[in-house]
């Protein structure tokens, strides 16, 4: 009697320790691996919603970093391009300078974030076709993602940079671009710890 009560003691104690590992698991991995980011806890709240396919792949976290950068340039390209497209107050001369200086940093700066876009699509795209890990081929291609996702974040900070921005669009545009550039720069580091 009293050696079946421990052992259902030992096998409950088991089998609560296995659900309390497996349940948890995933979400240290996520939050240890965004440690290493320059922006972990956004690097956590944004990861943690792809936390079961995931399953504590690091190349799964790498490739889900990518979708969110991904998601956040896009939506800040729309906007961007939506507020460049909106009417201009009346009685604006077109050779107004300052107007004019803006209209062109708005259009370099959505250029860059287009071209930071591209560059992100491209490498998910890659992503996929890594293969085995430490082979010639994966070594190829994410040193192809690395260059390409860093020089999608360098766009990203180029419409960051901006000078001729006004105070007033640059707020706007500056915390969205911000917001997309902290997820790139996320997902830099991200698969970097792949190699
Ligand atoms: C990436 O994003 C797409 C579209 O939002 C989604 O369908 C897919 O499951 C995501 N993949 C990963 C690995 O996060
Ligand atoms: C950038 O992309 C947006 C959204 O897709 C588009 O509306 C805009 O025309 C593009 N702008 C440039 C300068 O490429």
């Amino acid at each position: 009697m009293k050696i079946s009560n421990i052992s259902l003691v030992v096998l409950l104690s088991t089998f609560f320790m296995i659900i309390a590992s497996s349940s948890s698991n995933p979400t240290d991995f996520v939050r240890r691996s965004c440690k290493t980011t320059q922006y972990p806890d956004d690097c956590y709240k944004s990861l943690a919603n792809y936390m079961p396919p995931i399953n504590r792949s690091p190349r799964q976290l790498a490739y889900a970093a990518l979708n969110v950068s991904v998601d956040r340039v896009r939506s800040v390209s729309t906007f961007v391009a939506r507020m460049s497209a909106r009417p201009k107050p009346k009685g604006l001369r077109l050779s107004d300078p300052d107007r004019s200086s803006e209209d062109g940093a708005v259009q370099d700066c959505m250029e860059n974030l287009n071209d930071s876009l591209d560059l992100l699509r491209q490498s998910i795209h890659e992503m996929g076709r890594l293969g085995r890990a430490n082979s010639a081929r994966f070594k190829l291609h994410l040193s192809n993602v690395q260059t390409k996702v860093s020089a999608a974040l360098t766009g990203e900070t180029t419409c960051l940079d901006s000078a001729s921005l006004s105070p007033a669009a640059s707020n706007v545009i500056r915390t969205r671009v911000a917001k997309a550039a902290q997820a790139t720069s996320n997902a830099l580091a991200l698969i970097n710890q792949l190699i």
